[in-house]
């Protein structure tokens, strides 16, 4: 069935593992968490990004979400909206069937530049007054997602740097994080400690100095109750990067984020761990391949059936490094 986020929070923390919220814009992504979580009996984080809404429409993806849950009626689902941008359209998303939504406050709603911490308590407080009364999750974010190493903010869509920002701007603030669960009883809080959308996030494997895994801690001293979202979390494995440049494709040498060290976040509250970029690269080297080896081919079957198997594996290493196997 599908359920609100919190009820999967409350339940890895009990039992100290982290859920992996895996973004989706269309059946086959869907078909591959599906069959990942069946495979290892795992709980189901599924998100969708605003613009994910807009590709996919929210009618196809409410009625694919309900077939996910007809078909594996034993295993409990979230559908929860990625980076709510205002209250709008977190209820939009709760109109149509999710059962968590994100606000994310840390920006203005145009994405443009950061928000101030009084704009985000707003903003988020009025979504969890509202959701909370139609039993719907809340992810609040504070904090600056974004590159340490160019000192660069970025867009909630990964795709633009805001100005060039301190260290210590960047990173959530422990005593701030305090207050801000407090103003605005978040059931999740996303925090900023140095990773960014996307591939390409580190230029080399990330150290202490750009990827601050000890915020986790600080923060999580302050916030033993708190669940922690860990945002930016793909780990832009070395053998996926291989097959896109193998078969045609032109990435550049990049770092993400070792599974090492989600795995010590998970040792310090983070209970929901973002990650997109690893699927949509795991996709497109299986597309690539096809297209590269049997070029006289043309049924999209051909070439979407190995992508949804290679999103599985994906998805099934991460159900298992986070702990959430076996829990459904
Ligand atoms: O927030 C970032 C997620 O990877 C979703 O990306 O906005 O391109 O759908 P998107
Ligand atoms: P990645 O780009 O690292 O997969 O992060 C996804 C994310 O944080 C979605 O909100
Ligand atoms: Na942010
Ligand atoms: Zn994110």
């Amino acid at each position: 069935p599908l359920v609100p986020m919190r009820l999967l929070l409350d339940h890895a923390a009990e039992n100290d593992y982290g859920l992996a919220a895996f973004n989706v814009n269309n059946m086959e992504q869907i078909q591959a968490i599906m069959e990942a979580a069946a495979e290892t009996n795992s709980p189901v984080i599924v998100q969708a990004s605003r613009g994910a809404r807009k590709y996919s429409q929210d009618n196809y993806l409410r009625h694919l979400m309900l077939a996910a849950a007809e078909l594996y009626p034993t295993i409990p689902i979230v559908m929860h909206q990625d980076h709510g941008n205002s209250p709008d359209t977190c209820q939009s998303a709760i109109d149509n069937g999710f059962t968590s939504v994100m606000m994310d406050g840390s920006l203005q709603a145009d994405g443009s530049t950061p928000a101030d911490y009084d704009y985000n308590v707003g903003v988020t407080k009025t979504v969890v007054d509202a959701a909370h009364k139609q039993g719907v999750s809340v992810e609040g974010e504070l904090g600056c997602l974004g590159s340490l190493e160019t000192g660069g903010g970025e867009q909630e869509d990964g795709h633009g740097a805001t100005e060039a920002l301190s260290h210590d701007q960047l990173l959530t603030d422990p005593d701030e994080a305090e207050r801000f669960v407090a103003d605005t009883g978040v059931d999740a809080l996303a925090v900023a400690i140095g990773t960014s959308h996307g591939a390409y996030k580190f230029t080399k494997k990330p150290t202490g100095e750009v990827l601050a895994m000890d915020r986790i801690e600080e923060i999580h001293k302050r916030l033993p109750n708190c669940h922690l979202v860990m945002h930016g979390s793909s780990s832009v494995p070395q053998e996926l990067q291989d097959i896109i440049n193998e078969y045609g494709g032109e990435m550049k040498q990049t770092y993400g984020v070792p599974v090492e060290e989600i795995q010590k976040g998970i040792k310090h509250g983070v209970r929901k761990v973002n990650v997109d970029t690893d699927n949509r690269m795991a996709i497109t080297g299986a597309i690539r391949k096809v297209f590269a080896t049997t070029p006289e081919k043309f049924d999209p079957r051909d070439y979407l059936k190995p992508a949804r198997e290679k999103m599985k594996e994906v998805c099934i290493a991460r159900m298992t490094a986070f702990g959430q196997a076996g829990w459904a």
